[in-house]
C-alpha cells in the first residue's frame, strides 16, 4: 500500500505552551489533527474554569486562517482543588481533569501530593461525567526512575479505579509492559495514550554511544522489552489504547543543558511516524481506530467525518525551528527519514 485515507485523527495529549509560542504549536497541530487535548501545566497552572476559558480563546486565536481545530481543555489538579471548581469546569466545557503528582515532570510543581485526599474531587469527576487524565509516575526519590511507571500502578492506579467505579481515566503515555497489561485487564473506561517516541525508540536510543537528549521525555524511554509491548498492543488493536503525541517543545537551549527539561516535540511528524510504525507493524488498517477512532469514542464525542491522505515518500525532519521568538528548538525526528507523508 502506498497511499492511506483515514477519518481526520485528534491528538488526545499534548502541549501547546503560551503567548507566542502558540503560534508554532497550534498550526503544527492542526495541520492534521481536528481536534486535541490541550494539557494544562502553564506556569502558573490551569486550575479553574476561568483560567481554561482564557487560555481556550488565546488558542483559537492562534489557528491558521480558515481552520476548524478545536482545542479540549483541561483542568490541572492540585492539592486544593475542590468539588466546586470541578462544577464550574463542566459548566465551561472542559471534559477532563489532570494529575501531576508533585514534582513528577515538566512544570509539576503544583501538582497532588496527597493523592488520597483527592477522592471527593474524583468521584465529582465521575458524577459530572468527566475524565481524569494521569501522568502515572510515583515521585519517591529512592524509586528508580525507570520503576516509577509500574509502582505508580501498585501504589495509585489500581485504587483510583477500583475506588471509583464509574469514572473514566486515561493512562497518560505510557511506557512499560506493566501499564499495557494493567490497561488490557482492567474494568470497562480506562484507557491509555501512547507517544510515537514510545513506539519507535528504547532507552538505547538515548544513551547508548552517547546522551541524546532530545530523546529525553517522561515517563523516560524503557528497556527494549518494554517498547515491544506496546508496539504489541498497537498492532493488536485494541480501542483501549489511542493516540496521544505528548508533543512538548522545549527551546534548545533548555534541552542540551547540564540539567535538561523532558519532553519531545514531534507535532510535525508525530501523525507520520505513527504511520510508519503501523506500517512496519504490517497493520496499517489499524491506524485509523488508533488515531482517529477510539480516542473519540472513548471522551463520548463524535468522530470526525473529514479525512486525510497519508503517502509513503520520504522526506527529512528538519534539524531545528525557529520559534516566534527567535530561539531555536530541535524537533523530534530531527534530521531523520520518515517514510510517510501527508497529502
Ligand atoms: C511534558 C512537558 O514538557 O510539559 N514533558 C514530557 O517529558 N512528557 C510533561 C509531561 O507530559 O509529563
Ligand atoms: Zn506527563
Ligand atoms: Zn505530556
Amino acid at each position: 500500500m502506498n497511499e492511506i485515507t483515514i477519518i481526520k485523527p485528534d491528538d488526545w495529549h499534548l502541549h501547546f505552551r503560551d503567548e507566542d509560542m502558540l503560534l508554532e504549536t497550534v498550526p503544527a497541530t492542526a495541520r492534521c489533527f481536528e481536534r486535541a487535548v490541550v494539557m494544562p501545566n502553564l506556569v502558573p497552572p490551569v486550575t479553574t474554569a476561568e483560567l481554561a476559558l482564557r487560555y481556550k480563546e488565546r488558542i483559537l486565536a492562534a489557528r491558521p486562517a480558515g481552520s476548524s481545530f478545536t482545542p479540549v481543555m483541561t483542568i490541572y489538579l492540585t492539592d486544593k482543588t475542590s468539588v466546586q471548581d470541578i462544577k464550574e469546569a463542566k459548566q465551561a466545557g472542559v471534559l477532563a481533569a489532570k494529575m501531576y503528582p508533585a514534582g513528577a515532570t515538566t512544570n509539576s510543581d503544583s501538582g497532588v501530593n496527597s493523592l488520597e485526599s483527592l477522592y471527593p474531587v474524583f468521584e465529582a469527576l465521575a458524577e459530572n461525567n468527566m475524565l481524569l487524565l494521569i501522568h502515572g509516575e510515583v515521585t519517591q526519590k529512592h524509586i528508580d526512575i525507570f520503576d516509577r511507571e509500574k509502582e505508580f500502578i501498585d501504589q495509585h492506579m489500581v485504587n483510583i479505579v477500583e475506588r471509583v467505579p464509574n469514572l473514566k481515566v486515561v493512562f497518560e503515555h505510557i511506557t512499560t509492559k506493566d501499564a499495557v497489561d494493567f490497561v488490557l485487564s482492567a474494568r470497562e473506561g480506562v484507557a491509555a495514550t501512547i507517544t510515537p517516541q514510545h513506539l519507535m525508540l528504547n532507552r538505547n536510543d538515548m544513551l547508548d554511544g552517547g546522551m541524546r537528549p532530545h530523546n529525553y521525555c517522561l515517563p523516560v524511554l524503557k528497556r527494549s522489552t518494554h517498547q515491544q509491548a506496546l508496539r504489541d498492543v498497537v498492532k493488536a488493536g485494541s480501542p483501549k489504547f489511542f493516540l496521544g503525541t505528548d508533543s512538548a517543545p522545549h527551546a534548545k537551549h533548555r534541552k542540551e543543558s547540564d540539567c535538561g527539561c523532558a519532553g519531545c516535540y514531534s507535532a510535525w511528524s508525530a501523525l507520520e511516524l505513527y504511520t510508519q510504525v503501523f506500517d512496519e507493524l504490517g497493520v496499517l488498517d489499524k491506524l485509523e481506530g488508533f488515531a482517529s477512532l477510539y480516542g473519540a469514542d472513548f471522551y463520548g464525542l463524535p468522530r470526525n467525518t473529514e479525512t486525510v491522505t497519508l503517502v509513503r515518500e520520504s522526506w527529512e525532519v528538519p534539524t531545528s525551528i525557529t520559534l516566534p521568538n527567535g530561539d531555536p528548538i530541535v524537533p523530534f525526528f530531527a534530521g531523520k527519514q520518515v517514510s510517510w507523508k501527508l497529502k
